[in-house]
């Protein structure tokens, strides 16, 4: 009754923001993400314990962050589930914006249905994975993935696609680390608050088809400049639409700005790279791997912490 599962961290390029449903985290718009090779999470799952407990990097945690896994065990198992003893690391900074859910929740998925004993499909693994962190139903593959918004009311349109393997495209995402302590607000709650009173949320859902239609053409063409424009795009228009909010949601720092404002000049010198941020001040830098040096050399006098990473493989049982 025990399995170890290692799944990557995905970065949406078309981002995902907004649900259509809050408890089975139905999008309300479609995504499309890569997924990262040097970060990972490794999650092993024991069931039939004495007591529910919940190890993350090496420490006991407790109250809602412990509620939430425990929560998605429950939906994992159906009735009647026997005590549970989740071990999950990261090998980078959690809840930091660098979508450690993600990983978390797609490793949990598949350790927790491995240690049961229980089949399951990719797909159905990204369903599953979806209900614990939205973005965690992309980190099931590894390379190019799409999420699509889906019509049906119990989900089950709506999970990850193979949109591209990991060989398909040698880029690389320079990660500009600002911060890696925890964000000011989470997701889901920042979520709702922009849905609830952002005047620009329904201009972010009205553009989301589109933004998705361009950044696949780009994936499938390798075409840099438009993936690159695209994903820009995307992130500005998610992050207009949280900071118009009330009480407005604003992730970035004066850091933030400074990286993209290096990033903006990069391009003007003739370095083609394009930058991305999520839940988080931390920015993602989409170049070349030619250019990758170049980029995170540039950046590396004005944050933390600069890693290059390209992309990552599926999620896996170790
Ligand atoms: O999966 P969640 O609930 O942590 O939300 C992720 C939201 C963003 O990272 C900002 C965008 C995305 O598509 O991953």
């Amino acid at each position: 009754m025990k399995a170890t599962a290692r799944a990557h961290p995905n970065i949406a390029l078309v981002k995902y923001w907004g649900k259509r449903d809050r408890v089975l985290n139905l999008p309300a718009v479609p995504s499309l993400s890569l997924t990262l090779d040097r970060y990972h999470t490794t999650t092993t799952v024991t069931w039939e314990t004495q007591t529910d407990s919940v190890r993350l990097n090496a420490e006991a945690i407790c109250g809602r962050p412990l509620q939430r896994v425990l929560d998605f065990m429950d939906r994992l198992w159906g009735p009647h589930r026997p005590c549970v003893h989740v071990d999950s690391k990261n090998n980078f900074p959690t809840a930091a914006g660098l979508a450690s859910s993600s990983s978390g929740f797609a490793a949990l998925a598949l350790a927790g249905m491995a240690a049961a004993g229980r089949e399951a499909s990719k797909t159905e693994l990204s369903i599953l994975a979806r209900q614990g962190s939205g973005s965690a139903c992309r980190s099931l593959w590894g390379g190019w993935v799409s999420w699509d918004r889906g019509q049906k009311s119990d989900g089950s349109d709506s999970h990850g696609r193979p949109l591209a393997p990991q060989n398909h495209w040698d880029l690389r995402m320079v990660v500009a680390m600002i911060a890696s302590g925890p964000k000011s607000i989470g997701s889901t709650q920042a979520m709702i608050q922009t849905e609830q009173s952002s005047r620009l949320y329904p201009g972010w859902v009205e553009a989301a088809p589109n933004d998705m239609v361009q950044a696949t053409r780009a994936v499938l063409e390798r075409n840099l400049p438009a993936l690159g424009t695209v994903m820009e795009a995307s992130t500005l228009r998610m992050h207009a639409s949280m900071m118009s909010a009330e009480p407005s949601i604003r992730y970035w720092t004066p850091a933030t700005l400074s990286v993209m404002e290096r990033v903006e000049k990069l391009r003007k010198d003739g370095v083609p790279a394009w930058f991305t941020m999520d839940a988080g001040p931390n920015v993602k830098v989409l170049c070349d791997s030619t250019r990758a040096d170049t980029v995170a050399d540039t950046l590396r006098s004005c944050c933390e912490k600069v890693d290059v990473l390209q992309a990552g493989p599926d999620a896996f049982l170790l």
